[in-house]
Formats: structure tokens, C-alpha cells, sequence
């Protein structure tokens, strides 16, 4: 579907009206603002194929699991981020025809994302009885009150004289399409209605979660306000407002419609319904224009500390600002019990929950785009989690406090029930703590360590060492039984990149703990205490383990090898594959996909890239050449991954190639699936290859450092990243590099090899 959006910086903008598309555009064109998200969904009937998607955070239903042959360890439940009640529905007649976009005859057909203020718009032209009428739609998601919602539904009528109705509703009836049982998720409280509003309350079956939904309205003929009155329609599951009107040649009407979605994450169920109304009235006194300037205006605050701004690539340009746009509606970091699901508030797909995609992609954005707290912010997720992933790993048969945080999440509970996933993909743990030692280190706040980091450190080292056994004949510890990022091997033994997480873990924990007891020795005794940490013989056994863990590799290639096993297969290169087999996945049978030698996303070359510093330019290299042209990227986690290390020894085009693949993946829909959801987790990666890629940022040892290059179709980038307090602006042209620094501190860095002394309301110069 290359090239059905067309380019531009600031939008993503769909001309013409594809029902084939509808379902793809509902996903590239949702809207969400931390608290709630919508598919792009139209407001008025539509009978074509369609994904109705109304997402609350948080708020998600225990599905039952299915499988096929249950094993034992297997989660009894799968949970769901649900498909919540309609709010956004407006039935709209015109001369007693209902319109449907499906069925109705349609002149002309645009459809904007504006991702500069943070609002969708589609304005189309129907004709009705051979009559004309221009419809244009707004619609956003506050960002300033995050509870609110506001619609201006406008119709202009050139030739048409006649009635018009509107039925702003909100509707409970339904259903999540992957649900595992046809279940209804949601049991309807109580519905209210009066001549111009109504509220609908529903609670989730089994977790209990309730939601309320109001809606008000108002109706302007030729720029006045008028009272049409309206005609109270009241189910158990749905609730509406009729209101009939007239319009002649000429004239333009103008229906608005607010409403408040709440949910019991944030308001007390016996206040929910008063809370909501509160909103409503709130926002309908303050008026869509005011609301929406508030919105926009919160965007563009937004946009001050995130954008990156790339001149003479329109779709690299219109590519990452649809990745940071998406970013930033779908995670604001309020509230430590929320994340980031795959698909964030844009599909059902992967059940919306917490992958090690948050750790591992999502951290590095919001660490260089937001304050520290957000990043702390999905730490604390994981540190109020502990307690269920130490239960997680006994539900294995580890023990003593060894925890094994899950694969996928929503309450800490793990839902994921492949075993060679569940039980096997274990490496997730590591990222835990990587982004323990990430955040740190960029931010500066060791204190972490002795308020919340040391013990899950404790947690997962533990799990490691029990994990980890002895292998006689190698005279070796080993890990066996693994499946490593590249999903398309499972159950191999001594995945390196797993051995290599595992082993830096044990290293960085031994680290906290000295740390911790040296600088805040009553919060390391607690600690120890609470842990119940042997001590002496705990640590011990991770030394024994750190001087003798076996890491596969090929001493002719001079490669680290993905696992024991990896040369036994045929190596093969993804550029000799027929296309009209891939993605392998989907044509392939899964037994030909795991013993083929084909890698999904990166998996050793994950663990360079985490681990950078231990490595000299030519082994990078080296395992980069091996590891690429086997990979074929059917992970949205990949490309950046591969952009960043291409961008690291030198192979720009390749870098180019894959950031491309990783920033236009959805716009573009690389991997034939776009329709289901968006790939959001890897849009954290997108701006990873940008910045780390083509920026050549890094902190070391405290130190920032900048080492860029431009793509050569590229006049200049620039991008904003906050530090430490300041706030840096980094240009990058062909010939230069330049850094900003607006902010009241002074900063040294490393540019381009040399120390530079960045002062206060300065800039420093390079040569490139
Ligand atoms: C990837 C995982 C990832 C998950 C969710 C899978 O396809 O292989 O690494 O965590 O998607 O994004």
C-alpha cells in the first residue's frame, strides 16, 4: 500500500475514500491522549467492513485462555484491553436516509490526521435525491482533560432543501473480535437521558472495571445556536438524543457533541456518574473552540521538547513525526499503573498489555523526550509487579524469591500461554534491569537503586541463578531451553544473547548492592532484610557463574552464535528467498520456519547493540554481516535495531534502508497487517535509530556524547532532547554539527571525539 497516504510533514492525509482501506486508515488515523484512545471510526452509520475500537487505559477483561493441550504453568487468563462502549456515534439522516458512507453516493472523500494539534478531520461530499451536501468532521481527544471528547460534525447543504436529523448516542453493545468465547466483556449498570444529555454506566465482567460515558450537545444553524429540542431514546444498552431539524440551499449546520469517559481507574463508582457530568457541563461552558485550543496548544508544548525535523525527505520527515505523534497520545506517564501494549489504543491485537517492549524500546524515547518521571514512571510499573513475578516464578518451581517477570502483562500477572514463549522467552527479564540501569544512567537518580531498583535487581538475579545450571562435560554453567528475541528458533540451548543478559544482570546486581550499602546502608538493611538475600552465599554462586557461563561462539567466523546449535543449520540468505513467500510467516509452515536458519528480529545483534562499549568496531562488524543478511525483520522490533548498529560501522545506506522500513512500517504497511493495529512499541525504536542512529547519541559514564552523520538524500536534521535538566537542541547538516543549549546549565560533552563545554544559553560546533 505504498503511497496511499500521501507525503507531508505535518499530516497524514488519505484522498479518496477506499472501503478496501477502511480498516487500515482506522488504525493509522486513531486518536488517543493517554487516558483513553479511538480508532479512526466514523461517527455516522457505517455498514462496510470496519474495527469499532474504543480503548480505555488500564480497564481490560480477564479473557479465559484457550489452548488446544493445556500444560501445567499455563495462565488461566488472557487479559484484554477492551473494546469499550461507543461514545463517538452520531447517527446523521438526511431526507429520512440514514448516511452511510458504504452505500451512499460519495463525491469526494479527504481524510487528514493533523498531528501538529493532535486532531483527525474528514470532510466529504455526498449526494442524497441528486441534492449536494459538503460534510466536514472534527474530532479530539483532549490532551488538557483527559476525560474529555469533543466532535463538530458540519454539514453544508448547496442544493438541498429539507429535513435533517442527528442521533448523537452512546452505545454499550459491544464486542471485542478477539475474544476467546464470544463473551460479552461488559455488563450495562444504569443509563440516563434528558433533552439534550445522556450518561451510559457499564462494568466489566469479572475484573469489575466500570466506565462511565456522558454525552451533551449542542446544534448551530448558519453560525447560531439554536434549540431544536431532542427526543429522549433510552435501552438497558444504549442511550440517544433525537433532534430533527431543517435545512434549505445554502444554509450550514453545524452539530456538536462532547462527552466525558471515565473509568473507574480514576473516579469512585458511586460518584462516577455526577464526576462525568461535571466534566460534560465544564467542557460544553468552555466550547469546542476553547477546548480545542487548549488541546492544540498542549501539542504544541509537546512537540517543543520531541520534534525532529528532517529537511529534504518529505516521508522520512512525515515518518517519524507519525511515530513520536503516536508515542505521545498513548503514553503520557501520569500514572505508574499503566503502559504501553503493542498495538497502545489502536487495536486489540496482542491484548494491549506490557511486553518487555516497554524496557527494551519504549524507555529510551521517553528518557531523552519527556521529564524523568515518566521514565520512573514505568519502573515503578514493573517495581509494584515484583511481588506477582516472584509468585510467577514459583508457579514454575523457583523459589526464594527468584522472580520471573512475564512476557505479557497487565497486572503482573502473566497472560501469555505459548510455552516456548511463557516458559522459554526469558530473556525479558534482563531488559527489566537493563532499563534499570538505563534510566540511571542517563538520568542521574542512583537514589533509584536503594528506593525501588536494588530489589527487583534482587528478584531477577535470583531467578538467573536458579535458572542457570552446570554442565559437566563442558565444565561450564549453561542455559538451556530458551527462545531468544528471534522467535523463529525455540527451546535452544546457550542463546547467547540470553547468556549475556542473564550474566550482566548477576554483574550490575553485585554493583547495585555494593552501591546501596555504601551510600544509604539503613535502606540496604531493610532491603536484605525484606529479600531475605543470603548474602555470602548468594553472591558467591553468581561469581562462580559470571567466571564461568558459556557463550557460544565461532572462532573462524569470529562471530558470538545466536545459540549451540545455530551452525548445524543451512545457511541460507534471506536475499535468495522467493518474495512470493515472504513474510515466512505467512507461508511458511512454523516446523520449516524453526529449523531454517532465517532470524526474525535481532537477537545477538540485540545484545551488541545493548552492550556497545564491550565491543571494537570490527567485531561489530563482523557479527553484523553475519547476522543481517539472515534476518528478515518480521518483527516491527527489528529494523531499528539493524539501523543503529548500520549506522555504527559506517554502512549508511543500510542504516537509511532500515530506518525507513522501521519509521514508515504502518504508513506503509511493511508487514501486511496494519488493519489490526498499529505497531507502536517499534515506534520507540524508530526514534532510537534516529537519534542513537544517525545522531550517534550515547551516554557514557556520565558523559553525552554525539557521533552523527546524515543520510545522504538528507539537507539536515535537527532534534530536541532533554538532559539532565537542560535542554539541548542538536542541528546536523552535511558539512556541521551544532548543539543549543537554551538552558540556564552549563554542560560538557563529547562531540565528535573531542570535549566540548557547552554553556548556558550557548552552542558548541563541529566539523563533521
Ligand atoms: C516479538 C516480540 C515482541 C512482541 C510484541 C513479537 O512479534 O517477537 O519480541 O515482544 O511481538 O511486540
Amino acid at each position: 500500500m505504498k503511497g496511499y497516504y500521501k507525503e507531508d510533514p505535518w499530516s497524514i492525509i488519505e484522498e479518496g475514500f477506499d472501503p478496501g482501506m477502511q480498516e487500515a486508515s482506522e488504525s493509522i488515523f486513531s486518536l488517543g491522549n493517554g487516558r483513553m484512545g479511538q480508532r479512526a471510526n466514523f461517527e455516522e452509520q457505517y455498514s462496510g467492513e470496519s474495527l469499532q475500537g474504543t480503548y480505555l487505559a488500564g480497564v481490560y477483561y480477564p479473557d479465559k485462555t484457550r489452548v488446544g493441550w493445556w500444560k501445567n504453568g499455563y495462565p488461566e487468563y488472557f487479559a484484554k484491553v477492551l473494546n469499550a462502549p461507543n461514545w463517538i456515534g452520531i447517527d446523521v439522516e438526511i431526507d429520512g436516509k440514514m448516511l452511510d458512507l458504504h452505500t451512499c453516493e460519495l463525491k469526494e472523500f479527504r481524510r487528514e490526521l493533523n498531528m501538529r494539534q493532535g486532531y483527525l478531520e474528514r470532510s466529504f461530499t455526498v449526494v442524497v435525491n441528486e441534492k449536494i451536501l459538503n460534510i466536514s468532521v472534527r474530532r479530539f481527544l483532549s490532551m488538557k482533560r483527559d476525560e474529555i471528547g469533543a466532535i463538530r460534525y458540519g454539514i453544508k447543504s448547496w442544493d438541498y432543501t429539507g429535513p435533517l436529523a442527528f442521533t448523537p448516542y452512546i452505545d454499550g453493545n459491544v464486542v471485542n473480535r478477539d475474544s476467546n468465547y464470544d463473551e460479552q466483556f461488559w455488563e450495562m449498570e444504569k443509563t440516563g437521558a434528558t433533552e439534550g444529555s445522556g450518561y451510559l454506566v457499564a462494568k466489566t465482567r469479572k475484573s469489575g472495571f466500570v466506565t462511565c460515558m456522558t454525552m451533551g450537545h449542542e446544534l448551530h444553524l448558519n453560525q447560531k445556536n439554536v434549540d431544536a429540542g431532542a427526543k429522549v431514546i433510552e435501552k438497558p444498552d444504549y442511550v440517544a438524543n433525537r433532534i430533527e431539524s431543517r435545512v434549505k440551499s445554502g444554509d450550514e449546520i453545524v452539530f456538536y457533541k462532547y462527552a466525558s469517559v471515565l473509568s473507574s481507574m480514576n473516579q469512585h463508582p458511586s460518584v462516577i456518574v455526577e464526576e462525568g457530568e461535571k466534566l460534560l457541563r465544564s467542557a460544553m461552558e468552555t466550547g469546542f473552540d476553547l477546548l480545542f485550543k487548549e488541546h492544540s496548544d498542549a501539542w504544541e508544548s509537546n512537540w517543543a521538547h520531541s520534534d525532529i525535523v528532517i529537511q529534504g525527505d518529505t516521508a522520512a520527515q512525515q515518518g517519524i513525526r507519525f511515530n513520536i505523534f503516536q508515542l505521545k497520545q498513548t503514553y503520557t506517564g501520569k500514572d505508574d499503573r499503566l503502559n504501553i501494549g503493542p498495538k497502545g489504543f489502536t487495536g486489540e491485537k496482542y491484548g494491549g498489555s506490557t511486553y518487555w517492549d516497554t524496557e527494551a524500546y519504549m524507555i529510551p524515547f521517553y528518557l531523552s523526550t519527556a521529564t524523568p518521571d515518566v521514565s520512573r514512571n514505568l519502573l515503578i510499573y514493573r517495581y509494584k509487579h515484583l511481588e506477582m513475578a516472584i509468585k510467577n516464578g514459583e508457579k514454575l518451581g523457583f523459589h526464594d524469591g527468584a522472580a520471573l517477570y512475564p512476557m505479557v502483562t497487565m497486572n503482573g500477572e502473566e497472560c501469555h500461554n505459548e510455552w516456548e514463549i511463557t516458559f522459554e522467552e526469558i530473556h525479558r527479564n534482563g531488559a527489566i534491569a537493563y532499563a534499570i540501569y538505563n534510566y540511571i544512567r542517563y538520568s542521574g537518580d542512583r537514589d533509584y537503586l536503594a528506593e525501588y531498583g536494588l530489589e527487583v535487581l534482587l528478584g531477577i538475579s535470583r531467578f538467573w541463578q536458579q535458572r542457570i545450571s552446570w554442565a559437566e562435560e563442558k565444565g561450564k554453567y549453561v542455559i538451556l531451553g530458551v527462545t531468544g528475541p528471534n522467535e523463529y528458533e525455540n527451546n535452544v540451548n546457550n542463546n547467547w544473547y540470553t547468556n549475556k543478559i542473564a550474566s550482566w544482570t548477576l554483574k550490575y546486581t553485585l554493583e547495585a548492592l555494593a552501591y546501596v550499602k555504601e551510600t544509604h546502608p539503613s535502606a540496604y538493611d531493610q532491603i536484605i532484610l525484606r529479600a531475605g538475600f543470603k548474602l555470602e552465599e548468594e553472591t558467591v554462586a553468581w561469581k562462580e557463574i559470571l567466571d564461568r557461563l558459556h557463550f557460544p561462539y565461532h572462532q573462524e567466523l569470529g562471530v558470538f552464535l545466536q545459540q549451540d546449535g545455530f551452525m548445524d543449520k543451512e545457511q541460507v540468505m534471506a536475499a535468495d528467498l522467493d518474495p512470493a513467500e515472504r513474510p515466512i510467516n505467512q507461508r511458511w509452515s512454523w516446523d520449516r520456519i524453526l529449523r531454517s536458519c532465517f532470524i526474525k528480529q535481532a537477537d545477538v545483534l540485540q545484545g551488541i547493540y545493548l552492550f556497545e562499549d564491550e565491543y571494537d568496531q570490527e567485531t561489530i562488524k563482523r557479527n553484523f554481516e553475519f547476522y543481517e543478511p539472515r534476518t528478515v525483520h518480521e518483527s516491527s522490533l527489528s529494523p531499528c535495531v539493524h539501523s543503529i548498529l548500520a549506522s555504527r560501522i559506517g554502512m549508511e545506506e543500510k542504516a537509511y534502508e532500515m530506518y525507513l522500513r522501521t519509521s514508515r512500517l504502518d504508513l506503509d504497511d511493511y508487514n501486511n497487517e496494519v488493519d489490526e493495529g498499529l505497531h507502536i512499541t517499534s515506534m520507540g525504536g524508530t526514534w532510537m535509530s534516529l537519534v542513537y542512529g544517525f545522531g550517534g547519541m550515547k551516554v557514557k559514564e556520565g558523559l553525552l556524547e554525539f557521533n552523527p552523520f546524515l543520510p545522504s538524500s538528507w539537507k539536515a536534521l535537527s532534534f530536541t532532547i532533554l538532559y539532565r535538566g537542560s535542554i539541548l537542541k542538536v542541528n546536523i547538516n552535511k558539512k556541521q554539527v551544532s548543539i543549543e543549549n537554551p538552558g540556564s546549565e552549563d554542560l560538557d560533552l563529547l562531540l565528535c571525539g573531542s570535549m566540548a563545554h557547552l554553556r548556558a544559553g550557548g552552542s558548541v560546533v563541529a566539523d563533521l
